[in-house]
């Protein structure tokens, strides 16, 4: 709509400082050292909803990082967008890889460079334009309420508690979440899933000291061995995990399914030049698309044990750990699959070592149904903006809360993302493209326009 595109026209730079400004508050939720930024950083989000135009705003306490609720309620009989993202960030380590400070936003061959620029400040903050726009036009077509957390990071463990508390509060008809990615600008794709999540961490004790390792090593077991050897048995020769019991709830999809699927555009020799590798690797008999939409999986995050400083020092140490997860698909169960992981792995640790398996937090996946108006209005707000329609794509990370939208809302979740898989999420010089969040909160109108359309019918 012109009135809408003449409004981002003028206001277009302003829209960029201020999400600037939100990527200069390092809202880093795993971290406590940072507890006071997440604080600023929800009060600064308070701040640009109420500036936007919406009621009710609030910044509401939780057991660990704020929640953010505002909400728009234009006639109780129209239908309700619920839009949900996310304030917190992940940590931004290793520092020193990245050209530019992770919380010094700079603009750069047009992408902005900052840690949660793509994940998810440059994407919720879209909707609070998108909304502005809407409100600054006249042109709100159906009642909006906006649920920003601090902890999707770390689990969201509290959001999870705030929706059983908020029921009515929460009320609508369907959530709305940009918090994923594309396949590029010039194939526009909506993730039609989420997998779901166990992540455990485990610690092998040899003996109960650190030892010389001239004088105790080869007589004595050393955890970081045995740990490797632990870690590299939970896959086989096949690339399948050898946890018993853990493929028995996976949803096996047809060979119609899969070769729709598989339709999607994936150049493998691009995939590999971007991340640098000769070979892709994977479970045996699954294309990537499969490996990374379908299959679960299994990853170790972070490994350590004795010592990691400069130089050397000779030592058998103690300890050995290890954070690992699992990527579930539907029908998986993260508790059942955390407490198979948890006996399996007791049960392969050799006499000479003692091991404490314990579960972090998890979630289950999540599959939208795509014959839901939401997707309809989602996949039409896309055709009208990028001139295609989008492909239906099954992503690959996890969004834990949503399968709880579902199970304590009823609701239903579109995951309408602008970022790409490129955008170096998690990872050193994070980015997000300026074309990305322009068009991102030109899409977003549209959505609503064709959702409160559809859904008279
Ligand atoms: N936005 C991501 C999830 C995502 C990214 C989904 C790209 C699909 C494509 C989200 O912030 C995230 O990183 N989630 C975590 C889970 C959480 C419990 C730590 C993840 O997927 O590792
Ligand atoms: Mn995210
Ligand atoms: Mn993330």
């Amino acid at each position: 709509m012109q009135v809408w595109k003449d409004y981002q026209a003028q206001h277009q730079n302003r829209f960029l400082d201020e999400l600037l400004a939100l990527l200069r508050i390092p809202s880093v939720s795993a971290d406590t050292r940072h507890n006071e930024d997440t604080k600023t950083c929800a009060a600064a989000v308070k701040q640009r909803l109420i500036e936007a135009g919406a009621d009710k705003v609030e910044v509401c306490p939780t057991a660990g990082h704020p929640i953010v609720y505002g909400e728009k309620i234009i006639d109780a009989a129209l239908p309700t967008v619920l839009v949900y993202g996310h304030y917190d960030v992940q940590p931004p380590d290793p520092l020193d890889l990245w050209h530019s400070g992770p919380f010094e936003p700079v603009i750069k061959e047009g992408n902005i460079y900052a840690r949660g620029s793509a994940d998810d400040k440059g994407q919720f903050y879209m909707h609070v334009k998108a909304f502005e726009i809407m409100m600054q036009t006249n042109t709100l077509p159906c009642n909006i309420k906006f649920m920003i957390e601090g902890e999707e990071e770390v689990g969201s463990a509290n959001l999870g508690i705030f929706l059983k508390e908020n029921k009515e509060r929460l009320k609508a008809d369907v959530v709305l979440i940009s918090d994923t990615s594309m396949l590029s600008m010039e194939n526009p794709s909506i993730d039609t899933g989420l997998r779901g999540l166990a992540y455990m961490e485990v610690e092998v004790t040899g003996p109960n000291r650190d030892l010389h390792s001239g004088v105790y090593g080869g007589a004595v077991a050393n955890p970081a061995t045995i740990l490797c050897q632990m870690i590299a048995s939970l896959h086989d020769a096949n690339n399948h995990i050898t946890i018993p019991g853990f493929y028995d709830q996976v949803a096996a999809l047809d060979a119609t399914e899969r070769a729709a699927l598989n339709q999607a555009p994936f150049d493998e020799a691009a995939y590999k030049k971007d991340l640098g590798v000769n070979e892709l690797w994977g479970e045996k008999g699954y294309t990537t698309i499969e490996r990374t939409g379908i299959r679960p999986t299994l990853e170790v995050n972070g490994i350590w044990g004795g010592y990691t400083g400069e130089g050397s020092k000779t030592v058998l140490p103690s300890k050995a750990a290890a954070k690992i997860s699992m990527r579930l698909v539907p029908n998986q169960d993260w508790i059942q699959i955390s407490e198979l992981f948890k006996a399996h792995f007791e049960k392969i640790a050799p006499a000479c070592v003692q091991v404490k398996v314990t579960a972090h937090h998890g979630g289950s996946p999540y599959v939208t149904p795509i014959d839901h108006v939401a997707f309809k209005a989602a996949s039409q707000a896309i055709q009208a903006t990028f001139g295609k329609a989008p492909i239906p794509v099954r992503g690959g990370g996890s969004i834990p809360i949503v399968a709880l939208f579902e199970k304590e809302l009823g609701l239903k979740t579109i995951l309408m993302g602008f970022g790409l898989d490129s955008d170096n999420l998690h990872s050193p010089n994070e980015k997000y493209g300026l074309e990305n969040y322009y068009k991102g909160i030109e899409t977003i109108p549209y959505f609503h326009q064709y959702f409160a359309e559809m859904s008279k019918k």
